[in-house]
Order: C-alpha cells, then sequence, then structure tokens
C-alpha cells in the first residue's frame, strides 16, 4: 500500500464533529517505519489537533524522529495544505527536500516538498550559541 493509501485509510477514522472536515496524514521515517495520524477535535475548539501532529507524534513515540515522505489527504474538493503550525511541525524532523504528497479523497493529488512549504523555516541555526 502506498503512503497515501495509508493516509486514505486514517482519514476515515478522524474526529471532525465540529468542521466535519477529516484529514489524514501518513509519515514514513528513514527507518521505514509508517506512522499515522488523523485530525481529533474537541468542543473547547482550540484544543483540536491536527492529522500531521498526530503522526508526528505516533513516529517520536514510536522511536523515529527522521521523516523520509509524508503524505497527506482530506475529503475536500482540492488537495489539503498542511497549516502554518504542521508545516513547522514538519521542518522540525524533515530535511527541506522530504517529498510531500497532498491529496483529497477524491484521487486529486499535489506534489511538494517540505522546504517549499516552509521557505524561510526558523530554525535551530537561528538559536543564540547554536
Ligand atoms: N487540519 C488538519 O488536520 N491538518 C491541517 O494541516 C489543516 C487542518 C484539521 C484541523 C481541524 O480539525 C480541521 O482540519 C479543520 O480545520
Amino acid at each position: 500500500m502506498s503512503l497515501i493509501d495509508d493516509a486514505a485509510k486514517v482519514c476515515r477514522n478522524a474526529y471532525a464533529p465540529y468542521s466535519d472536515f477529516r484529514v489524514g496524514a501518513a509519515i514514513r521515517a528513514t527507518s521505514g517505519a509508517v506512522y499515522l495520524g488523523c485530525n481529533v477535535e474537541n468542543v473547547a475548539y482550540p484544543e483540536g489537533t491536527c492529522a500531521e501532529a498526530g503522526a508526528i507524534a505516533a513516529m517520536v513515540a514510536g522511536g523515529d524522529t527522521k521523516i523520509a515522505e509524508v503524505a497527506v489527504i482530506s475529503e475536500g474538493s482540492q488537495p489539503i495544505t498542511p497549516c502554518g503550525g504542521c508545516r513547522q511541525k514538519l521542518a522540525q524532523f524533515a530535511e527541506p527536500d522530504v517529498p510531500v504528497l497532498l491529496g483529497t479523497t477524491g484521487g486529486a493529488r499535489v506534489s511538494t516538498t517540505v522546504g517549499a512549504l516552509l521557505p524561510g523555516a526558523f530554525g535551530a541555526v537561528h538559536m543564540k550559541d547554536a
């Protein structure tokens, strides 16, 4: 199964009673392991979490910290694009050339990279004494 198929499958488990917008994310780590996440909303709206954040948390919990490939899929009419916070979260664990495939459950696809999604990313290099 391809990574985008994994993302489509986990998208079905999203908990999105408030937005009715389900998102699934699949991350392949450099180890080869695949980690999944979906958005999980909350009645206290700001407490909801994005699919990408869930997949990243699963990856770190699974013992991986290097991303090789990302796929994100949603039910919208055009391919989803990760929110700003998720771009920063992905950049924490991925080189700029890491491929990101974005899609809809209807079959639309757009290919990009972590670097293209977050040009000029704030990184460890900007920290004092880094
Ligand atoms: N969402 C994601 O899961 N990932 C994104 O990158 C954008 C937005 C979710 C959050 C919320 O549950 C729903 O989509 C609507 O914003």
